[in-house]
This record gives C-alpha cells, structure tokens and sequence, in this order.
C-alpha cells in the first residue's frame, strides 16, 4: 500500500473518504498524531492493531467533537466528574475513561466495560470528526516506538502500512494526553500527560494513585513503550556539572545525549539533541528527539531529566518506560565484572584476588564462552590457594546470566570486548581490557594446558594489575 502524505482542507475531505471507506488514517491533533478509524467499526478499528502491530489487549481512545458526542459512546449516567472536567478541560488533552455503549464495539475497548474518550483542540483533527464522525485513535507510532510528533515520523513507522497520513505540521504538547477513570471516587490517574495533574485535582481533588488493580484497567501500560532502536539510560539530574562529570566517567565515544539546553551546552558532544529550557519544551522535544538522535545508531541514548514539575512529570513517565531496564542509574551496589571465556580459570581468579583486596567494590566473573555450572580448573584452584584467595566453591556461568549493570566489564582479549559487544550490547560503554587498565599493553592470555607454574605465574601477574587499577576504579579507598 503506497502512503500518501496530505495537508489542507482537500487533505481533510480525502481523509474522511478513506475513514467512511473502513480505513485509518494518520492526522495531527494537539498532543500527537493519531491513527483514527470509524470508531464505530470494528473492522476499521482492526486495521488500526494490524497497522501499529498493537497487542490487541490495549484499548483505544475515541476522539470526539464535543461534550453532546460523548452520550454516543458512553453509557449514562456519566459519573458527576464528567461535566465539571470537560467544561474545564476541553477541548484539550484529557481522556476520561467512563462506561462504554454497547455501540463501541469490543475491540476498540479490548474488551473492557469502558471506553476512554477525549475531545481534542486541534482544528486538523476536529475538522476530521466533523466530516467523519467519532474517532477511535491511537497514537500513529508502530508499537512500543516513541509517539509521533511530526508527519514524518508517522511515516517512517507506518508507510507502506497506511493509505494516507494528514500533515498538520509539528503537534503542540508532544506528549500524549491525561487520562484519568472518573468512574471511582477518588479518581484514578492512569497515565500522567499534557494536561498536568495539579490543573485536574484542581477539579477533583487529589486523583488516586493506580494500584495493579487498575493497571490491569489500562492494560497498554504493561507494554514497552515509546522506545527508539538505541537502548536509552534515563540519568535523574538535570546539574549541567553532574551530567558532564557523569558522562566523562561512564559515556562511551558512541553515546547520544538528549537533556535540557544548558546540559547540552556543559556537556559538549557530538551527538545530542536538546530539550530546552523547562518541561513545556522538553515535553514537546522528547520523541521528536529521540528519533533524530536514533538516526545517528548511536550505542546508546542517554536522556538526563529531572524535574517532576506540570508536564515534567510526563516526561518523566515516558522515560521510566523508555529506558532500558539494564540502564547503569539502577539503584543497585555497583559491581565489577572479570570476562574471560569459559569462566573457570582467569577471570575467577582476577575477581577472587580483587576481592582480597577489599576495595569496597566486589567483583563477580562470567564467561563469553561459558557453560553454567562447571567447577574452576585444579591448577586456578591451587594457584589461587597460595595467594589466599578461595576458587573451590566457584562455578562457572555465561555472560547472560549475569543480572544488575556492571560498574566495568574488564575482559582479558580484544575477542572477548567484542563477544561481550555482541552478547550484552547494553554494556558496551564498560568494556575493558584488564592489561591496558593497568597502564600496560597486550592480552591475558590462556594458560590452560601450560602446567601449575603457568597458573602461579598467572595468579600473580593478576595481582600486580590488579594493585595497579584498584586507584582508578575504587578511588575513594585508597
Ligand atoms: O493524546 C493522546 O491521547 C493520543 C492522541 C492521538 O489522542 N492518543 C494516545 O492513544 O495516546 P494511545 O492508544 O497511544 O494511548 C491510549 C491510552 C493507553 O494507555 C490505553 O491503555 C488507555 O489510554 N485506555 C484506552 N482505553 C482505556 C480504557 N477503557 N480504560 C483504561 N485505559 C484505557
Ligand atoms: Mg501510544
């Protein structure tokens, strides 16, 4: 299917002819773009799961012209919310979740008893509505992608996908709407959007917090989502000195940064895109910057964010479910990781010495090559003994079972960095090579098959480097 991209009002008619023939359609409203279908059919609204490649258990919103549309969807009475929320609030980007008609069909609603409707303010979309009736729209990203905020973007998730993309130039929020279940008291926040939670409670007085319970009523939450191709670590600070002094300790020379303008200034890279100045900007840049800097196939997109403030605490949503949840800013004890290939003799030895010395930072060992389970080798073991350390207990396990992100991967070849490239791509930025972290050059090699003195060699060739990058790696203990 060839997708046509279209502006204007013969962009608006041609728009609704496709929708009246059972077709969705991509076109811009005030948050981001949607992919709207006859809300009424469901044979429509699953062209739209098809085309976004949507689990079918994640519901859709339907977009109406104005608060006397609602009664076509939803069943009444309305909950005493509905009226005092959309007198305020719409148009603009608030859904509200209420108890569907029969005339909804099921798949729009993924087969729940509700239906979540929102009214939007952009004249594009309400021209639509106007001239096709109510909406059912998702936002026009292929599944789990960052939500599209140019046509552009709809396009590269969804061309060839779609007969017709409706252009209305960048949307306004850049994030998606509000959405809140007003049919319990106290109202529950679903999902934290355009509209910032305090203008609402202004309204409704403090909104619940959801539990499993109601996650289970949102069930696209549960999904990935609003994801680029690059693995993305969400760094909590916004201190432009922070981030600098974060990024020349950790960042590797493929990195991208997206941050606040000031951090993007401090920091200087080569790839990075910026989120202004404050949240109404940086809400506005997110998936517009994500996708741009994911065009570079940088390694890794690190977004620095903090504030919590109006629609920071969107931003700070989608990034909670954009990053990756290997991200190195997990609160767990940092750790070192010894590479070698089978894990039975030279990195279980570099971590059973390391940890002899009582740096503070423990270290943990895996191999490349590694089966689970198989006992260190009689000659590391006794090797090992006389340097006071313990291998007996130790069994050998690849790279994927290693859980947590490691403070460095210190591999003993240039084979294992780029097995451990292929295998943890997450880590990439952490690789190094034992020797060359000493201050000398060359590998670790194998002693297997070269005697007990190669392994007494071995043992305290380890030691020595290990002495010499304990400064660099645990500085503040030594
Ligand atoms: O701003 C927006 O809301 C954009 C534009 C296109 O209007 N639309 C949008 O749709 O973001 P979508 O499908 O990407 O997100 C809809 C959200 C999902 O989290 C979904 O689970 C929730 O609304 N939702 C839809 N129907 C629901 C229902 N009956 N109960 C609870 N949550 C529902
Ligand atoms: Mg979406």
């Amino acid at each position: 299917m060839q997708t046509r991209v279209v502006q204007g009002e013969a962009g608006v008619k041609e728009a609704a002819e496709w929708i009246r023939a059972g077709w969705p359609v991509a076109f811009p409203t005030e948050t981001v773009y949607g992919l709207g279908a006859d809300a009424f059919s469901a044979e429509a609204a699953s062209r739209i799961f098809l085309a976004k490649g949507r689990p079918a258990d994640n519901p859709l919103i339907v977009h109406v012209l104005d608060v006397d549309a609602v009664l076509a969807v939803a069943e009444p009475p309305l909950p005493p919310l509905a009226k005092p929320l959309a007198d305020r609030f719409w148009p603009g980007p608030l859904t509200l979740v209420l108890p569907a008609r029969d005339a909804v069909p099921a798949v729009v609603r993924a087969g729940l008893a509700t239906v979540a409707v929102r009214c939007p303010s952009h004249p594009v979309a309400r021209a639509l509505i106007a001239a096709a009736g109510p909406l059912a729209a998702p936002s026009a990203n292929r599944a789990g992608r960052p939500s599209p905020t140019r046509a552009e973007d709809v396009l590269e998730d969804l061309g060839g996908r779609i007969p017709l993309i409706l252009d209305g130039g960048p949307t306004w929020n850049g994030v998606e709407s509000t959405v809140i279940d007003i049919s319990q008291d106290p109202p529950l926040l679903l999902r934290p959007g355009a509209l910032p939670r305090a203008a609402i409670e202004a309204v409704t007085g403090p909104l619940g917090e959801p539990d499993a319970g109601s996650l289970r009523r949102s069930p696209g939450t549960r999904h990935r989502h609003y994801a680029p191709v690059a693995p993305v670590t969400w760094l909590e600070e916004d201190d432009p000195e922070k981030v600098w002094a974060w990024w020349r300790e950790h960042a590797a020379a493929d990195w991208a940064l997206l941050a606040p303008a000031p951090v993007v200034a401090r920091v200087g890279v080569p790839w990075a895109a910026s989120l202004g100045e404050g949240p109404v900007e940086a809400a506005q840049r997110l998936f517009a910057g994500l996708r741009d800097l994911d065009r570079f196939h940088p390694a890794r997109i690190v977004v620095a964010w903090r504030s919590q403030e109006g629609v920071g605490e969107a931003v700070r949503n989608r990034l909670a479910k954009a990053a990756t949840p290997e991200s190195p800013e997990a609160t767990e004890a940092p750790f070192l990781l010894f590479v070698c290939t089978g894990n039975t003799c030279r990195s279980p030895l570099a971590a059973a010495l390391w940890n002899r010395l009582n740096t503070g930072i423990p270290a943990e060992s895996a191999g490349v090559g590694a089966v689970l389970g198989a006992p260190a080798a009689p000659e590391a073991v006794a090797a090992a003994k006389r340097h006071g350390a313990e291998l007996e207990t130790h069994r050998s396990r690849p790279l994927q079972a290693v859980v947590g992100t490691p403070l460095w991967v210190v591999v003993m070849t240039r084979d294992q960095a780029r097995a451990v490239v292929r295998q943890r791509p997450e880590w990439a930025g952490r690789i190094r090579l034992l020797r060359e972290l000493a201050g000398e050059e060359g590998e670790v090699e194998d002693p297997l098959g070269r005697g007990q003195a190669a392994y007494d060699i071995l043992a305290s060739q380890l030691e020595r480097w290990l002495v010499a990058i304990r400064h660099a790696v645990a500085p503040e203990d030594a």
